[in-house]
C-alpha cells in the first residue's frame, strides 16, 4: 500500500520500520492519541497510540490501552507505535505499572497476528530497566527508547536498542532533566551511537525536518504540532485553540512528579510552581486530573496543557493527510536546493 512504499526522504529509518517517511507522530500519555496515531501511518508517517494515565486500577488502565492498539488497528493497515514511559523499581527492573501496560500490549500482540505484524514499534522513555530491550526482541518488536543526553543514548546502544530518540529541552511534556537542546544534543548523539537517530522536540515544519537531517538524525518525532491537527478528535477543540493562541514565553516548565514538564503558563501551572517553589509537591494524581481537564474539559486555565515551545510558531489547525505529504515536500525542496559552494575560494 502506499502507506508503505518509499517515499524521497526514505532512509536506513523509514526501511526498518516500514514507513514511507520518515515522520513519527510521538506518544502524548495521559491523553487518546489512537485517531491520530491511525491518520500519521495512514500518511506514511509513524503513528503512536498513548498509554492512559491513571489515578485507580492499573489493570483497567491497560485494559484501555489494549484496546486502544485493537483500535488503531482497525483504522489502519499501516504500521505503527505504542509509547510506554516506563521505569525502574528498586532491584533496576521494570516498574511494576510500566509491565502492566507492556503485558497488555504484547498479550493483544501474540492474540492477533495482523495487529503484530502492523504494531511492530515499541517507544520506551523515563527510564531504561535492565532486560528490557531483550524482551522487547523477543516478541519480535522493534525497540526505540527516548533520551535526553548522550550518556543515556550509549546506554541505551549497548543495551541493544534499535533506535534511539534525541529529545529536546524545548520539548512538550516531560522533558528531559539534562536540560539540553536539539540543535546541541542531535550532533552529539548521532555521533555517538550507530544506530538510527530521531530528533525529538521543536519540529513543525519541513525545514525542522531538513535541519534534523543535517543534524544528523535520520527522522524527526513531533508530538505539539500533531495535537493541533483536526484529526485528533479525542482533545477537546479548546486544547487546540490553546496551541495556536500560544507565542514566544508562554510555556513554562513545572518541576516535580516525573521531572521538568513543559506546559502553558496558566492558573494550573503558576500554582504548581508556586507549589514546588514553596517546597511542596505536585502529587501525581492531582497531575493526571490537571491534564485531563485540559484535554477532556478544554479548560485551558485551570488544566495543564502539555506543549512544546513549538507551539509558538503554530498559528492553525492542521489536517494530518494534507500536513505530511507538505511537510516532506518542504523537507525535499529545502535539502535539493542546497546551494552547492565553488569548490576553491579561499575563506
Ligand atoms: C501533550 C503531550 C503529552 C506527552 N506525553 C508523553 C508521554 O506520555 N510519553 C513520552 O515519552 N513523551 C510524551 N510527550 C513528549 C512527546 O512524545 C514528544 O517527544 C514531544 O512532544 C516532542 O516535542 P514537540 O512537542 O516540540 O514536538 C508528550 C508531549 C505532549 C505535548
Amino acid at each position: 500500500m502506499t502507506a508503505g512504499a518509499r517515499g524521497p526522504l526514505a532512509n536506513r529509518y523509514t526501511d526498518l520500520v516500514g514507513i514511507r517517511h520518515p515522520v513519527v507522530q510521538e506518544g502524548m500519555g495521559p491523553f487518546s492519541t489512537t485517531h491520530l496515531a491511525a491518520a500519521v501511518s495512514n500518511a506514511g508517517g509513524l503513528g503512536t497510540v498513548s498509554v492512559p494515565g491513571t489515578t485507580g486500577d492499573l489493570h483497567e488502565a491497560a485494559a484501555v490501552l489494549r484496546r486502544s492498539v485493537e483500535e488503531c488497528a482497525t483504522l489502519t493497515g499501516a504500521p505503527f507505535a505504542v509509547n510506554i514511559p516506563v521505569g525502574h523499581d528498586r532491584e533496576g527492573g521494570i516498574a511494576a505499572f510500566a509491565r502492566i501496560y507492556l503485558d497488555a500490549v504484547l498479550e493483544a500482540r501474540r492474540a492477533d497476528a495482523g495487529l503484530a505484524a502492523q504494531l511492530r514499534v515499541l517507544t520506551t522513555s523515563a527510564g531504561f530497566p535492565a532486560g528490557l530491550t531483550e524482551r522487547v526482541h523477543d516478541e519480535g518488536m522493534i525497540h526505540q527508547h527516548k533520551v535526553g543526553s548522550t550518556r543515556h543514548a550509549l546506554k541505551a546502544a549497548r543495551a541493544g536498542v534499535d533506535v534511539v530518540l534525541a529529545a529536546g529541552f524545548e520539548m512538550g511534556g516531560h522533558a528531559p532533566t539534562s536540560g539540553m537542546h536539539t540543535f546541541v544534543l542531535t550532533p552529539n548523539i548521532a555521533e555517538a551511537v550507530d544506530v538510527p537517530v530521531v530528533l525529538t522536540g521543536g519540529v513543525r515544519d519541513g525545514r525542522g525536518l531538513a535541519a534534523a537531517l543535517c543534524l544528523g538524525a535520520d527522522a524527526v518525532a513531533l508530538g505539539t504540532r500533531f495535537a493541533a491537527t483536526s484529526d485528533n478528535p479525542d482533545w477537546h477543540p479548546g486544547y487546540r485553540a490553546a496551541l495556536v493562541a500560544a507565542g514566544e514565553g508562554d510555556d513554562v516548565v513545572v518541576d516535580g512528579v516525573f521531572g521538568p514538564c513543559r506546559t502553558l503558563r496558566n492558573v494550573e501551572s503558576d500554582a504548581m510552581r508556586a507549589t514546588v517553589a514553596a517546597g511542596g509537591t505536585v502529587r501525581s494524581a492531582t497531575k493526571i486530573e490537571s491534564m485531563r481537564r485540559a484535554q477532556i474539559e478544554g479548560d485551558a486555565e485551570h488544566g495543564l496543557v502539555l506543549m512544546g515551545q513549538v507551539a509558538s510558531g503554530i498559528t492553525d489547525v492542521v489536517s494530518v493527510a494534507e500536513f505530511l505529504p507538505a511537510m516532506i515536500d518542504e523537507a525535499a525542496a529545502v535539502l535539493r536546493a542546497r546551494q552547492p559552494l565553488p569548490a576553491a575560494v579561499e575563506v
